[in-house]
């Protein structure tokens, strides 16, 4: 995939049912787009992310947001560079930010800037990656689910984080430990049990493929015998109900993720007049009422509704990465053409840390 007079994209070729496979997505070439009226900036995109929510999309969306459209291009953060330009705000040789992953140029427009997300970034300041890494998305769903939705307290939570070794849950990790607390991590392998451990200081790390969804809760008993004070769940099903068996009175959760259930078709399933069509079929937590005898606090979040303490956010974050004191393994896929690879990877473990994929 070398020429570059062709603009390439990932389009969704079929709904996956059950786990996401290569074959649900396609390659295709297409012209490279051109500028039409002022305001209209071209951008090659250099990297893209692949988030495990857009599984929710491929299949039929949400309340909120439809699916994606079959044989168009999947949408997703990625940066680029400007090299053309109608703009007066962005200019050829700016670094943005924005939604349109998956293919390998697009046309932006001045006046949609804000609405599609369209943001400038300072390559000075950090690696262009670092934007969809531990200065964007990953870092600051991390921070607002510990510290705004469960208001963490220094040196006193037993913190429990699941898929610990993923993009988010590395970085929860990392920020509960700098801040004293007792952390725990769950994750599918004994080597990224060691890595969690070793490389980035938590207390404990189980393999939960290895010793079982359903032991999930005996586990959490043994490693937490005083209970566990913070739950930030990034997959939901019986990672969620495990951790309610063992939460402390007026424990809290952050609902950040639900991956063991993105390919749970079931899951999500609203059509575009937004009716619910589908029945899920999760292993979702059966023991809810342990939420009301102990008080538990459990709120779903979105880093995006956090824009407020963005400066807190890229301060605190800034002086961490500046001390060594954190840091965000990564997995790159090289050539837009696997980013179909590198997003089905994120649900059979092959992942570490954030997974990104190196376009240009
Ligand atoms: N609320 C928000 O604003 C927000 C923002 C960003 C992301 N998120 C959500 O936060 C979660 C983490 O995001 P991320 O981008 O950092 O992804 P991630 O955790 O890096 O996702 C990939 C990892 O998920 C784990 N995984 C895959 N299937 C699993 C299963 N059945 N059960 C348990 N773990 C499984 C795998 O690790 P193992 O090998 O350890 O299984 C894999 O490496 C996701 O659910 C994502 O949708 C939420």
């Amino acid at each position: 995939m070398e020429n570059e007079s062709i603009g390439y994209e990932i389009h969704l070729k079929k709904r996956p049912i059950g786990p996401v496979k290569l074959d649900h997505f396609g390659l295709v070439k297409t012209d490279i787009p051109q500028l039409k009226e002022e305001g209209d900036f071209l951008v090659r995109n250099i990297w893209m992310s692949v988030d495990p929510f857009l599984r929710i999309y491929m299949a039929s969306g949400t309340k909120h947001a439809a699916a994606f459209e079959l044989n168009k291009p999947l949408t997703g953060g990625c940066i680029g560079e400007v090299i053309e330009s109608k703009s007066s705000k962005f200019k050829v040789g700016d670094y943005v930010k924005a939604n349109f992953g998956w293919r390998k140029y697009w046309i932006g427009k001045d006046m949609d800037s804000v609405e599609n997300s369209i943001s400038k970034i300072d390559s000075t300041i950090a690696p262009l990656r670092s934007f969809l890494g531990l200065l964007g998305i990953t870092g600051m769903t991390a921070y607002v689910g510990l510290f705004k939705i469960c208001n963490l307290k220094e040196g006193q939570d037993a913190v429990f984080v699941s898929s610990a070794a993923g993009g988010v849950g590395s970085v929860a990790c990392q920020l509960a430990k700098i801040k004293g607390c007792f952390v725990v991590g769950s994750c599918g392998s004994d080597e990224k049990a060691r890595w969690l451990v070793d490389k980035l200081g938590i207390d404990h790390a189980f393999n939960y493929r290895k010793i079982g969804q359903y032991n999930i809760s005996e586990e959490l008993k043994r490693v937490f015998p005083n209970g566990i004070d913070l739950y930030f769940d990034n997959v939901g099903g019986k990672h969620l109900e495990a951790a309610i068996d063992n939460m402390n009175t007026f424990g809290r959760v952050a609902l950040c993720g639900t991956t063991s259930q993105y390919n749970d078709d079931g899951n999500a399933s609203y059509n575009n007049q937004n009716k619910k069509v589908t029945k899920s079929n999760s292993d979702g937590p059966s023991n809810l009422s342990l939420a009301v005898s102990h008080r538990l606090k459990l709120q779903g979040f979105i880093w995006s509704d956090h824009f407020d303490i963005l400066n807190e956010f890229n301060a605190n974050m800034s002086q961490w990465i500046s001390e060594d004191r954190i840091r965000l393994q990564e997995t790159i896929f090289e050539g837009l053409e696997n980013a179909p690879k590198a997003f089905v990877s994120l649900f059979n473990g092959k992942t570490v840390g954030r997974t990104l994929v190196k376009i240009d």
